[in-house]
């Protein structure tokens, strides 16, 4: 009966009876009305139904206003377990509310602990947390990788453990002073020697208070090891450039007063024949010019700026020329083994000049072995099949000669093979060592269009390899029978030469020595006098001699110029520079020929009578 009254959801109205109640009134009712039945005749049962009247009516109002109470009641009780398991089932959700949050809060916790793991352990840079005297206590994986590859634990170190010597020194005092911002701006340079190779890092560092009231350093470390590479070999490559560049110069310059010198001399000893007073003087004159135009190629040579004359060469041959000089430059106690590969490649080389390679390595060698040892010259054909990248050299694919030039010496200490083939770069005692050796072996080899490697190892010795490429062409010995049958000829010849010269002595030497072979010559000091000369003779002249570099208009532009007009005249260039380097702004021009500086005067008459024919 109270199961669906007693429901705290019911609204107001379900206060009054229901059916069921009042189908429990009407049973009161008729129960009140049944004892009337039990009366035997109409009149007694109409009397006792007249009795029974009143108090079945009482009966059923009080069943109904009972009812009516107690369903009161039972509301009211409702109401209040109602409330009670409402309050209750708050009390449980807040409780699941807390907990909800309780475990938000610790996923956001082991979030925020998880993500600043990876920021701090990953970071690519080193991060370190340093006491107030420069002792780590804590560190990222990248720092542990730079201070010590092999993985030692780090932290309890003091930094300055890990840091080159040089630099060690008030290391605490220092990195104050950087997190402070009183170093000024810009990190600290330092150098971590702990790993397997030295580390250049640049130190940031920030400053932070720790509980208990001392302070803290963080310090941010970027390895720039490769950016201070790059900076050092940028300057090495300015360096090797000013070099050049003043080499060059300097060369140029002294090109002129030894063509003079050479060229007077010459002169001098068609009047001073043998057997002369003065001969031996003008000879001695001459032979140290001859040695300083010498010293002028080394320095030429590093440059890469030296005219090369190559010609068709087999290696074969040429180191069986060189091996008695050799054999002679080595001494008792070092033995020399050459060892000749079969059908060599035939190259294209200046032979004056890959001999000068093969006696600075030579020499190099020599001086390794102060006990003695021996030195082995070898060579062999090989075809480089693929693009090779050999240190920072790559190599094309390509048919090479290679010559190896190994010695049992000393080796080479592994911190200065970089360095070897620097111009300057020596090891040896002031005043025997000028460190020119190997940068003038590298200049002409990278001239001559080759490649040049060492391989060392200290105690055992060290090879030098030499690569040429091979040349496809006619063989060496007709090549050097055409020029010994050059140098037989006879100089004098005629014609009419413009030489053209900025500088005196050259101008009046060239001159001199060309009219005594013969030759009518008319003088310029200048391109531009030279373009009036060619105004006023016109057609007279058959040869035109010009100096390369000279003051307003230079040898290239009055080329130029006497094209213009004189399509056919023959041109011979005199320069102490390169001969490529003006070729290439000269384009293709014909009839363009080239002679060094310095030249003697059989050079200069030879040439002229050969372009002349
Ligand atoms: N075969 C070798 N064995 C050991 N060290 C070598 C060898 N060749 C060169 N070196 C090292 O390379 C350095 C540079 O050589 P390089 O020939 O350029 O100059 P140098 O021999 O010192 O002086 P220079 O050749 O001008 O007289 C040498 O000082 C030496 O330390
Ligand atoms: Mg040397």
């Amino acid at each position: 009966m109270a199961d669906s009254s007693a429901d705290p959801s019911r609204p107001e109205s379900s206060l009054r009876l229901t059916s069921g109640d009042w189908t429990r009134v009407l049973l009161v009712a008729v129960a009140t009305a049944l004892p009337v039945l039990i009366f035997p005749d109409a009149d007694a049962r109409g009397t006792a139904a007249l009795v029974a009247v009143i108090p079945g009516i009482i009966a059923v109002i009080a069943c109904a206003l009972w009812l009516s109470v107690h369903r009161r009641a039972e509301h009211h009780v409702g109401i209040h377990a109602q409330a009670e398991v409402r309050r209750e089932e708050e009390r449980a959700l807040q409780r699941r509310q807390e907990a909800q949050l309780r475990e938000e809060h610790a996923r956001a916790l082991a979030r925020a602990e998880r993500s600043f793991e990876t920021f701090f352990e990953e970071a690519p840079f080193g991060i370190a947390l340093l006491d107030d005297k420069a002792v780590i206590v804590e560190c990222n994986r990248v720092f542990r990788r730079m201070a010590n590859k092999t993985g030692e634990i780090v932290s309890g170190r003091p930094l300055a453990e890990l840091l080159r010597a040089e630099d060690r020194h008030d290391l605490p005092t220092r990195l104050a002073r950087l997190a402070s911002g009183a170093a000024g701006p810009g990190p600290l340079e330092v150098r971590i020697t702990a790993g397997e190779r030295e580390i250049v890092a640049s130190i940031f560092a920030n400053r932070i208070e720790h509980s208990g009231g001392s302070t803290r350093l963080i310090i941010y470390l970027l390895d720039t090891t490769d950016q201070k590479n790059l900076e050092a070999q940028f300057a090495q490559s300015q360096k090797m450039q000013a070099v050049g560049q003043l080499a060059g110069g300097v060369a140029h310059d002294f090109n002129n007063l030894l063509t003079a010198m050479i060229g007077f001399c010459d002169l001098l000893l068609q009047r001073h024949q043998p057997g002369d007073a003065s001969f031996a003087d003008i000879m001695q004159v001459k032979q140290n010019a001859n040695r300083a135009a010498n010293l002028v190629r080394q320095l030429l040579a590093f440059s890469r700026q030296q005219t090369l004359q190559p010609k068709v060469l087999d290696i074969t041959d040429a180191l069986t020329e060189l091996s008695h000089l050799l054999r002679r430059l080595m001494g008792a106690s070092i033995e020399l083994v050459i060892v000749h590969s079969r059908d060599l490649f035939l190259v294209k080389v200046d032979q004056g000049q890959l001999e000068q390679v093969i006696i600075n390595l030579a020499v190099n060698a020599r001086d390794a072995m102060p006990q003695g040892g021996s030195l082995t010259i070898r060579t062999h054909n090989e075809t480089r099949a693929y693009m090779e990248q050999h240190g920072s050299e790559i190599i094309p694919p390509g048919d090479y000669v290679v010559i190896d030039v190994e010695d049992t010496g000393t080796g080479i200490p592994p911190e200065i093979i970089q360095r070897i083939f620097e111009p300057f770069f020596s090891t040896k005692e002031v005043g025997s060592g000028t460190g020119l050796g190997l940068s003038t072996v590298y200049g002409i080899v990278k001239q001559t269009g080759g490649f040049v490697f060492v391989d060392s190892e200290m105690g055992k010795g060290t090879t030098f390899t030499i690569l040429l490429p091979r040349h496809h062409g006619k063989k060496a010995e007709e090549a050097a029978a055409a020029v010994a049958e050059e140098k037989k000829k006879d100089l004098t010849g005629a014609g009419t030469v413009l030489l053209v010269e900025d500088e005196d002595a050259v101008r009046l030497f060239g001159s001199r020595a060309l009219r005594n072979k013969g030759y009518k010559v008319v003088e310029a000091k200048s391109g531009e006098a030279a373009l009036d000369v060619l105004a006023n003779y016109g057609d007279t002249i058959d040869l035109m001699i010009t100096d390369i570099v000279m003051p307003q208009m230079d040898g290239t532009q009055l080329i130029k110029h006497v094209r213009e007009t004189r399509r056919d005249l023959k041109v011979i260039c005199i320069s102490g520079y390169a001969e490529e380097a003006f070729r290439t702004r000269l384009g293709n021009f014909e009839n363009i020929h080239f002679l060094p500086k310095p030249f003697s005067l059989d050079q200069l008459a030879g040439k002229v009578k050969e372009v002349m024919r």
